[in-house]
């Protein structure tokens, strides 16, 4: 892993790389709130009004109102019992690991989970075993060799963000033992699945008890900072007990204060996303046709694998020949790199264009024939 490419965001949609404007399908910023002129007005009143920085944890002088008031607000918003703020959404699973700890005789984590998630468990203080991604028999199994007076967590992704893929939430649920927890990280989910934008949860219509869901402000919510959505009664095992939380200083009460305006962008955009889905699945069936392997989801996302190091630079200069820049992606623990493409609400239809364009452009002419472009010049 290296750093990536010094990258300046001038829009919702542009960024600039060594003096020059590109389009852009990378990143995080998934409903493009980052850019929201309401949030960053709230932001900067909220930073005139209550400074930056408490100076202190919440355990001590620095528990500014904002943060509880925050913290109703988003509960609100998601439909679990209490929120609990954090400094960074990595922070948020490590937090919940250090409350729970002692309470399982062992963790399955989904060999593809977060980087901070595998962390996490290691703060549970019992055997952790890895499982095949999303693989429910794997699950299954490993309930049936630990026999009864087990006292299971599992942990995954909601969304897996480096390609869309869905964690089986209620599958799991069917086949662990009823008294077994969830910790699931929606740092992808949170405004982008389910009806109310409330993440992998609401999108499995599982119940929150003995569930545990962490977030990020700074993906779907354009904001920054992390939360553990979770019952009154796990919150205040996390204020008690986690060093993440009471060992340091708390995010900035101005991103507190904009939480509030973050949450009401966030229902202003959610109906946004249905035009954004329809127009990926079009272009992952165009893609398909040309002969590119790429996975389903019910995420904005495009996962490209080219074939070898010489496909990859051809996908490379077709996008810079249409002026994108290429989101080449190297995830924390994988081997091989890929393109990450992202749709926006605020790409539009000449954008998307020029992404099909350069895409089939590799493999369109020389993959198996691109049928529905046929179809789309035949029309
Ligand atoms: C799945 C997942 N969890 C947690 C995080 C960390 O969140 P944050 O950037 O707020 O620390 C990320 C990445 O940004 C992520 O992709």
């Amino acid at each position: 892993m290296k750093e990536g490419m010094p990258l300046e965001r001038v829009d919702p949609v542009h960024v600039r790389r060594n003096g020059r404007l590109w389009l852009d399908f990378g990143g995080c910023d998934y409903l493009r709130l980052a850019h929201s002129p309401a949030l960053r007005q709230a932001l900067v009143r909220a930073i005139q009004t209550h400074g930056w920085n408490v100076a202190a944890s919440r355990l001590t002088t620095g528990n500014h109102p904002l943060y509880e008031r925050a913290e109703r607000k988003l509960a609100r918003f998601f439909g679990a019992e209490a929120a609990l703020l954090m400094p960074t959404g990595y922070t948020a699973p490590l937090a919940v690991a250090q409350a729970l700890a002692g309470m399982f005789t062992l963790a399955l984590v989904d060999e593809e989970a977060h980087v901070c998630l595998q962390d996490a468990a290691v703060f549970l203080g019992c055997p952790v075993r890895v499982f095949p991604h999303r693989d429910v028999d794997a699950v299954a199994r490993w309930v049936r060799r630990l026999g009864p007076g087990a006292r299971l967590i599992l942990i995954t992704d909601g969304l897996f963000g480096w390609n869309g893929a869905v964690a089986p939430l209620a599958e799991y649920r069917r086949v662990l033992p009823r008294n077994s927890w969830l910790l699931v990280d929606d740092a992808h989910a949170a405004g982008l699945l389910g009806r109310r934008g409330r993440g992998s949860v609401e999108e499995a219509g599982i119940s929150r008890e003995r569930l545990v869901q962490t977030l990020t402000l700074s993906k779907a919510l354009g904001l920054y900072g992390g939360v553990v959505l979770c019952s009154r009664e796990i919150r205040r095992r996390v204020v008690e007990r986690s060093g993440c939380f009471g060992g340091g200083t708390p995010l900035s009460p101005a991103l507190a204060a904009a939480v509030e305006t973050a949450l009401v962008e966030l229902r202003r955009a959610l109906p946004g996303r249905r035009r954004v889905l329809q127009e990926a699945a079009r272009l992952r069936a165009r893609l398909r046709a040309a002969g590119w392997e790429v996975l389903e989801t019910p995420a904005p996302i495009v996962a490209l694998f080219p074939a070898d190091r010489r496909e990859a630079r051809r996908v490379i200069r077709a996008l810079e020949s249409e002026g994108i820049h290429p989101p080449w992606t190297e995830y924390p623990g994988r081997s091989a790199g890929y393109f990450r493409f992202m749709l926006a609400p605020a790409h539009t239809a000449e954008h998307l264009e020029r992404l099909r364009r350069a895409l089939l452009s590799v493999r369109g002419a020389q993959g198996r024939p691109d049928a529905a472009g046929r179809r789309a010049r035949a029309g």
